[in-house]
């Protein structure tokens, strides 16, 4: 496997790839790798020539007080993973190699960007698409892989990739979870060992209001305002009830445009962000439309 450090190198590696008509897979990370980052891997490895792997933690998408200075790093046992995996490249450049002294030109996130995630996180998925695509311009690649869990991050880049004419095939590629429910992050690092047990209330949060919409969906195809806020409400004590931690947000929402929704019938995604201490964890669920059998993965 090779390690490149720098735009240049990148460029004259992906020139050579583009000549012999190689069909490259990406992935792009911030490192500190887990078995869900190891599955997009593999996804690109069925389909690709070529994968290659980018780790870089992204200051542009953390705010002023979130944790990009204590953010796990650990670049040599990510490229033994990633020598174990199979991936053909690593791509890890130092920030100034992707990140200008003065930045003029900037991606602007409308509607998209502006809930869930980005209603506390206000410039945080502008600082994933400024990323995002430089890292598409340099590696070109044919598909890109991104995990469920991250659901809003992918919508936006997809919307970015459309809107910008990016010739990329995107992926998503399902949330890989600990045998509990647990959605894996890097962040559960942060997790002492009674957080980690109380963490399980996120995944089971989410799995109530699915079951509670799959029975509703059953004799209604409307829930209306009064009614998600009496059943989301009821998610809101189940939170209450575990030790130091508070409902960042908790939505149902339509998967067209993530936003608020009556129709349940169509397509749904419910999503979460819990805070177990000062550890913010995410996870959500794709309910397909009408089915009254989808049950949630997550215990
Ligand atoms: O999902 C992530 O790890 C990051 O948001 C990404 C896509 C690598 C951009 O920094």
């Amino acid at each position: 496997m090779e390690t490149i450090y720098t735009r240049i190198a990148l460029q004259n590696k992906i020139q050579q790839l583009k000549q012999q008509n190689t069909v490259i897979g990406f992935v792009p990370t911030m490192g500190f790798l887990h078995d869900g980052h190891l599955s997009l891997i593999d996804e690109a490895r069925k389909i690709c020539d070529v994968v290659i792997v980018s780790i870089f933690v992204n200051p542009l998408q953390f705010g002023p007080n979130e944790d990009f200075n204590n953010y796990p790093r650990a670049l040599e046992r990510d490229l033994k993973l990633c020598t174990n995996r199979g991936v053909d490249l690593v791509f890890a450049p130092p920030a100034e190699e992707l990140i200008a002294q003065e930045t003029l030109v900037v991606l602007n996130v409308s509607q998209l960007g502006t809930n869930l995630c980005g209603k506390s996180r206000p410039n945080h998925f502008q600082g994933v698409c400024a990323i995002v695509n430089k890292l598409f311009n340099l590696v070109q690649p044919n598909y890109a892989f991104f995990g469920q869990k991250d659901i809003q991050q992918f919508k936006i880049i997809e919307r970015m990739v459309n809107d910008l004419f990016i010739p990329v095939k995107l992926k998503m590629v399902k949330t890989v979870r600990n045998s509990d429910g647990l959605a894996l992050s890097s962040r559960n690092k942060y997790l002492s060992v009674e957080q980690r047990q109380h963490a399980l209330i996120v995944p089971q949060v989410i799995a109530f209001i699915v079951s509670q919409i799959v029975k509703l969906r059953e004799s209604q195809s409307q829930l209306t305002q009064e009614q998600q806020e009496i059943l989301l409400g009821q998610v809101k004590d189940m939170v209450a009830k575990i030790p130091d931690s508070r409902v960042d947000y908790m939505e149902i929402v339509s998967s067209n445009n993530l936003q608020y929704t009556e129709d349940i019938k169509q397509e749904l995604i419910i999503a979460a962000a819990i805070f177990i201490g000062s550890t913010r964890l995410i996870d959500n669920h794709i309910l397909s439309a009408k089915s009254c059998e989808d049950t949630f993965i997550g215990k």
